[in-house]
């Protein structure tokens, strides 16, 4: 697996753990590899259980090893939105090279330049995402390696996070025997890729319905302006109908799935279906129709809040619309129903590739793919990869400092490890 290409992510979500195989070819992604448990030991973004996440992550990583006879030891991992603020930085450096051409190494200091700012103790960054570089009086640059200058800025948006609530997650990935190659936030990873060019620049809400929790993010003016984490998600859906019709959780759950439907104008009550009923013999029959109301019931409340949380985050029109996406979004009606309930333009983002055409894999391919995109754009070749760093500050916590000159020649590439360096300190 030390192919630069391939990728392996790992989204441990609160319903079900994704691992992703994947091979990045030129601009295309070919998934090879597929790993689907339902996750144990976390709730709401958060783990409540090491031991059962541990199992449950190596569980899914098996699955997609077998699938491929390849062995996983290093992943792309995602990173919840729960308690995740974002604010602006900037970074300044002068122009280092006698010629005052930029090079790869200015843009390593202008990164690190921009982490400088303080941040709470309690706090860990998890990603800087440049915006523009200015170089001398001119802004909007995307790329200032090989123009000169002699002063080099860059606009961006750092991401910070709980560091219990990280710390737990690199906890169960290295104990599941796993390394990291990078982390990124997972709603920066999934909605980067699941938005097109005009939606993040018009300013569009994307929305991430999972089993959990429902993660409401807004892309605006090509940046990732906010994000915000709401505790309902299917998993209610298929509380609320376990309890209604009487039936276990794993009944529910197969029911919603196969019969689940949100919008009660259009779902069908030409046929019925049999419900086992807990601690009776005998089954009760119901119709789509009929579930359909309790569903849609919830997932109104769902789009009022978002509704909710849109408004108090400031954001008073959308021109770019909703994106919604999450394993919850593939039952029939939701789409209908977020229409009738947000009042405008919806559309269902699901992934293109072979093998994870659901909206459950948004986030274990936009992890992979963003992590190839900074690899394309930063260089490849991380000499250090952070899990590792971990494992070995684990053992013992003064070792990574002194791992300095190599680490300064990393240039930009060991960034986001860099990020987390005052973790392992
Ligand atoms: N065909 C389907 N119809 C209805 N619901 C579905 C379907 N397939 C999956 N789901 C639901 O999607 C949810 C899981 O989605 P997803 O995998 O995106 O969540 P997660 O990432 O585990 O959770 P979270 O993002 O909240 O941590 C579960 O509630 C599951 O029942
Ligand atoms: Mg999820």
């Amino acid at each position: 697996m030390s192919q630069s290409n391939m990728y392996v992510s790992l989204d441990i979500g609160s319903s079900t753990i994704k691992v992703l195989i994947g091979e990045v070819d030129g601009g295309s992604l070919h998934v090879i590899g597929v790993g689907n448990v339902q996750s144990a030991g976390i709730r709401k973004g958060s783990i409540v259980d090491i031991d059962a996440t541990v199992q449950s992550i190596r569980k899914a990583v098996e699955q997609a090893e077998r699938m491929t006879g390849l062995q996983v030891t290093e992943v792309v991992l995602g990173i919840p939105s729960n308690g995740v603020t974002l604010q602006d930085v900037k970074g300044v450096v002068a122009v280092n090279s006698v010629n005052r051409e930029i090079t790869d190494d200015d843009l390593d200091r202008v990164m690190e330049s921009a982490q400088v700012m303080s941040v709470a103790p309690e706090r860990e960054i998890v990603n800087i995402i440049p915006k523009q570089f200015i170089v001398d009086d001119y802004d909007e640059i995307k790329d200032p390696r090989g123009m000169i200058g002699v002063r080099l800025e860059m606009d961006g948006t750092m991401i910070t996070t709980s560091k219990t609530l990280v710390h737990n997650i690199l906890r169960c990935v290295e104990r599941a025997g796993l390394s990291i190659r990078e982390i990124y936030l997972q709603p920066l990873a999934s909605g980067t890729f699941a938005l097109t060019e005009d939606e993040m620049n018009h300013g569009t809400a994307f929305i991430d319905i999972g089993g959990g929790s429902t993660t409401v993010s807004v892309f605006w003016d090509n940046r990732f302006a906010a994000t915000t984490v709401l505790p309902v998600g299917g998993d209610h859906i298929t509380k609320d109908l376990s309890i209604i019709l009487k039936t276990p959780t794993e009944q529910a759950r197969k029911i919603k799935h196969q019969y689940g439907h949100a919008f009660y104008d259009d779902a069908s009550d030409d046929e019925l279906f049999e419900v086992p009923v807990i601690g009776a013999e005998t089954k009760d029959q119901y119709s789509q129709k009929y579930i359909s109301e309790i569903i849609g019931v919830r997932l109104e409340e769902l789009f009022e809040l978002v509704l909710e949380e849109l408004y108090r985050l400031g954001i008073r029109d959308l021109p770019g619309g909703v994106v919604l996406t999450g394993g919850t979004t593939k039952m029939d009606g939701v789409l209908q129903l977020a229409r009738h309930v947000l009042n405008t333009r919806v559309r269902i983002h699901t992934p293109e590739y072979i093998g994870v055409r659901e909206p459950m894999y948004s986030t274990a391919v936009g992890l992979i793919r963003y992590a190839s995109m900074e690899d394309v754009f930063f260089g490849e070749g991380h000499s250090e990869p952070m899990g590792q760093a971990y494992e070995e500050t684990a053992a013992a916590p003064a070792t990574r400092k002194s791992n300095g000159p190599k680490q300064e020649k990393d240039s930009l590439i060991g960034k986001t490890k860099r990020f987390f360096d005052s973790f392992f300190e």
